[in-house]
């Protein structure tokens, strides 16, 4: 008599479940795609402090037309969305490539370290890389502690970074009244140039991040990435400057 396993032959080997990763997690997993992220992330911010920079000329038309601004951004939408609705979508979407940003840059650092563990025998190759590509990192560093003490003295009102004298909705009068302080302004000074530097490398990197790398194309890489760093850096810093000479108060 036949029992009931034997009639059913022998049992299959037991096989290791692989769980299939989601291929988005995958393609984050490799240094290809963390490129391809830390460049697509690097276009939004790039859109972003572009468009923060043309809305803060409103400086020069005065307090009223900048405030205005201000209330403006919270308005956009309404009344189909609530008041500050679509500040803050924007806001969320930021705050998401940011942070998608600076994780595929650290994680990327430390692939490349595990890969190359002895470290370059000399040194790095200087004349290759130039001085922009070369201070990515520490850039990026600074201009993540720049953004906290900026939020804390222009936007939250709070902490160390901001005056007395904030008031909610009245960016112009806080924005002057923060940059009479010359070593706050000094700070914005150098961490502007700093995130030139940073910009104009990132902006001419992400073309190859992203496979459009054609030799044949470099110079208008490079023509693009020194003017969008130079538009940002001087537009940025003449607000600080503005303040500290009197053009604006
Ligand atoms: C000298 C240059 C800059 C000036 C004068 C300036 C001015 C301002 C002002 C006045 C606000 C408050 C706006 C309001 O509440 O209505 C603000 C917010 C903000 N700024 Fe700047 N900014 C400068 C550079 C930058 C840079 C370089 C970055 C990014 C790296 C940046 C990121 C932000 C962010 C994320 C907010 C908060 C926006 C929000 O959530 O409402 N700013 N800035």
């Amino acid at each position: 008599m036949h029992t009931g396993s034997a009639a059913r032959g022998p049992k299959p080997l037991r096989q290791r479940r692989v769980r299939p990763r989601f291929w988005l997690l995958d393609f984050y997993g490799s240094a290809v795609g963390k490129k391809a992220v830390m460049a697509v992330t690097g276009i939004l911010l790039l859109g972003f402090v572009l468009a923060h920079m043309l809305g803060n000329l409103h400086l020069y038309e005065g307090s009223e037309k900048m405030n205005h601004y201000g209330e403006y951004l919270r308005t956009i939408g309404s009344p189909i969305l609530p008041h500050s609705g679509a500040l803050w979508a924007l806001r969320t979407g930021l705050i998401l490539a940011l942070v998608l940003h600076i994780h595929s840059a650290v994680t990327l650092t430390l692939m490349n370290r595990q890969s190359r563990p002895v470290g370059y025998k000399g040194g790095r190759d200087y004349l290759a890389a130039n001085y922009a590509a070369r201070t990515m990192r520490w850039s990026g560093i600074i201009i993540a502690f720049y953004l906290l003490f900026h939020l804390s003295d222009l936007t939250w009102g709070t902490g160390i970074a901001a005056t007395d004298e904030f008031t909610r909705g009245e960016p112009y009068q806080n924005l002057v009244a923060s940059f009479q302080r010359e070593p706050v302004a000094i700070l914005y000074i150098v961490a502007n140039v700093l995130l030139g530097l940073h910009i104009y490398h990132g902006a001419w990197s992400l073309f190859q991040s992203l496979g459009w790398a054609n030799p044949r194309f470099n110079h208008w890489r490079r023509g693009f990435a020194i003017v969008f760093a130079a538009i940002i850096v001087v537009g940025n810093v003449s607000f600080p400057v503005a303040v500290m000479t009197g053009l604006v108060e």
